[in-house]
């Protein structure tokens, strides 16, 4: 039985991949080859993302949608005059909270990259026709192939004989898995063929909710190969000293990465948005069993991983505060509890730009 502090674990740490059954830790017979979390991204994007999810926010969340648009426009604003008329949205996903259809308007090209090109394609085709050909989808890991790295160390371990020689509670199993977190390589920038250009060229670049998922998905596939092999380790991994410190600078090392691609792809007197969620919150249901006074919440990018804004001002020049706010993923709904994150977002030039045009 999964304890409720992994299954909330499981919930929060990914943002978007469901509470389902069918992609729970664990999932997948032994001997199977398991999909690794990236790998589902595009059959399960369609269920949390899009136009239909975009109305549910406009109702439930409208602080979401707005605050979103009015950083964009601050984007658009602190560019220099002399800022390429171009963008490059990270994450972009089917663009549920992204206004496309104002950065088309306002931009000659965009290119939206994200692992899940049916998603790009269902944004693209939401836009009139006369605006479409200045968007362009491109798939593509942007964490530069962390997961497929991570999954073949992962392979390579001979979990059974870890689990049934030593038995549990072993710590063998969770030295396994921060071993293979230690020497899991994470290319900084990621490289991304075809992507990054020799000089940077984006006049704006978004990074739009993925930061937390380029680390949160890897560690979800150490996690599913522990309930795998060793189920008993999965509850005791936060209290093993070596697995949290593993787990805790791969996601800082990942982090770090993203930002050095937001770098290089930044053009001088071009402008950033980095939107990152920080905190998840399971809402309690209104009733039943699992009605409770209070929210639990977890840091999903803890201080220790980037400290905003802080973090950010050590690669670029913030162009206003950090603007900070509660996403409501799902709201509650009778015995069924709800979703929310709080979320931080920074516009940023890079040091040294021109100022932008008055
Ligand atoms: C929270 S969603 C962002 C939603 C999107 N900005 C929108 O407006 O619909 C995170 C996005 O990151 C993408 N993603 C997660 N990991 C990725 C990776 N390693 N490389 C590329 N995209 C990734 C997912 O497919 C998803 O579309």
């Amino acid at each position: 039985m999964m304890s409720r502090r992994v299954a909330f674990l499981r919930l929060m740490a990914t943002g978007f991949v469901a509470n389902h059954p069918r992609v729970g830790l664990g999932n997948g017979s032994r001997g199977k080859e398991r999909l690794m979390r990236v790998q589902r991204l595009t059959s399960e994007n369609p269920r949390t993302q899009g136009a239909a999810r975009r109305a549910q926010y406009r109702r439930h969340s409208p602080a979401h949608l707005d605050t979103i648009a009015d950083l964009v426009r601050r984007g658009l604003a602190a560019r220099a005059a002399s800022a390429p008329r171009t963008a490059v949205i990270l994450g972009a996903g089917a663009c549920t909270e992204l206004p496309l259809h104002a950065l088309a308007r306002a931009l000659d090209t965009i290119l939206l990259v994200d692992l899940d090109l049916p998603g790009m394609e269902r944004a693209r085709a939401e836009l009139p026709a006369s605006l479409r050909p200045r968007v362009r989808a491109f798939p593509a890991d942007l964490s530069g192939g962390v997961s497929q790295a991570l999954a073949a160390l992962l392979r390579a371990q001979p979990w059974d004989d870890l689990a049934r020689l030593s038995g549990p509670p072993s710590a063998a199993p969770l030295d396994a898995a921060a071993a293979c977190l230690e020497q899991c390589p994470v290319p900084d920038p990621p490289p991304i063929p075809g992507l990054i250009p020799a000089s940077p060229t984006y006049g704006l670049v978004i990074s739009s909710l993925l930061l937390t998922q380029l680390f949160s998905l890897p560690l979800l596939d150490v996690l599913d190969t522990l309930a795998l092999h060793a189920p008993d380790a999965v509850d005791r991994r936060e209290a093993h000293p070596r697995y949290r410190a593993a787990a805790q600078s791969f996601r800082r090392r990942v982090a770090h990465a993203h930002l050095s691609l937001l770098d290089a792809l930044l053009a001088p007197g071009g402008a950033g948005l980095l939107i990152t969620d920080v905190t998840g919150h399971l809402l309690p249901a209104r009733t039943g069993p699992h009605a409770a006074p209070a929210p639990e919440s977890l840091p999903v990018l803890p201080p220790d991983v980037l400290d905003l804004p802080r973090g950010l001002a050590a690669h670029f020049t913030l162009a206003s505060p950090t603007r900070a706010w509660r996403w409501i993923v799902e709201p509650p709904r009778g015995e069924t509890p709800g979703r929310a994150y709080d979320v931080s977002a920074a516009v940023f030039t890079k040091p040294g730009s021109a100022p932008a045009a008055s």
